[in-house]
């Protein structure tokens, strides 16, 4: 169903259950995101947040509870599988890249994520008029860096490049863990706006976290607030009760 594109169900993550360092990190949680829907996802340190995305792209086994994306069950499905569609940034720039190789050869990668046959060495001139036609809009100057050692760039242009390498295979869902926290503050607004405008040209249902809470406003569809690997709050529109939500929480963190 169209509505519950993304469909969550119960899902329960307990760390080293049975031991005294047992952690519920995700406790029953119940929700479901609509085709296109951008949600952000909020809450204190060790809420859960994390841990929630890991379980949607596999790097985390649930000790309970369903996913499904697109009519599709996740839980039994390994990372990599589920990587040919769901699609990752995270706050590491240097995390989903290749830092030796150049900007063109990690885009042209990104292109090709899932299929063995795609990725040849050297980047056709097709694929360069493509890749320099998708960085151009950034604004940063990056369709002429094509052949630039990618980990020589800085964090804000790494994290740019991975938000268009994020949509390069044409994923179903994009899940976003703080993509913005190394960055300084006008750096992170550009790729929050980056992120925006490349969420909603291609209609792809998205996570993000985020720590920032006037980011919490200004993005997003939906706002979904954890505490205790709980769903506290969940409203979508611009959501002044559930920011009410957060300042009481912040208190308590
Ligand atoms: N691999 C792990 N092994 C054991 N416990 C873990 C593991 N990963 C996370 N936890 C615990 O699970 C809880 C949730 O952690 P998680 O990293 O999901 O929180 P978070 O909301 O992302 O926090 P932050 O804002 O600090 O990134 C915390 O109590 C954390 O200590
Ligand atoms: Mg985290």
């Amino acid at each position: 169903m169209e509505k519950e594109f993304l469909k969550i169900t119960a899902i329960e993550k307990i760390y080293d259950g049975g031991s005294i360092n047992e952690t519920v990190a995700i406790d029953h949680i119940t929700c479901s995101l609509s085709k296109g829907e951008f949600a952000v996802l909020v809450g204190g340190n060790g809420a859960g947040k994390s841990t929630f995305l890991n379980l949607i792209s596999g790097s985390v086994k649930p000790t309970q509870g369903a996913i499904s994306l697109d009519n599709q069950s996740l839980v039994e499905m390994p990372e990599f599988l589920r990587s040919r569609f769901i699609a990752r940034v995270k706050q590491n720039p240097n995390d989903g890249i290749v830092t030796s190789m150049t900007v063109a050869e990690n885009l042209a990668l990104a292109k090709f994520r899932g299929c063995r046959a795609g990725f040849q060495q050297g980047v056709k001139k097709d694929q360069r008029v493509e890749f320099s036609e998708l960085l151009a809009p950034l604004g940063l100057g990056l369709e002429k860096r094509l052949d630039v050692q990618i980990g020589l760039l800085s964090g804000g242009q790494k994290q740019a490049i991975a938000m268009v390498m994020a949509i390069l295979a044409k994923p179903k869902l994009l899940l976003l863990d703080e993509h913005t926290a190394a960055l300084d503050q006008k750096m992170s607004k550009k790729i929050l706006e980056i992120t925006e405008a490349i969420v909603r040209q291609s209609g792809l249902t998205t996570i993000m976290i985020t720590h920032n809470i006037n980011d919490a406003i200004c993005y997003g569809d939906k706002l979904i607030i954890l505490n205790n690997g709980k769903i506290v709050s969940e409203k979508n529109g611009k959501i002044k009760k559930a920011l009410r939500v957060l300042e009481v929480l912040e208190k308590f963190n």
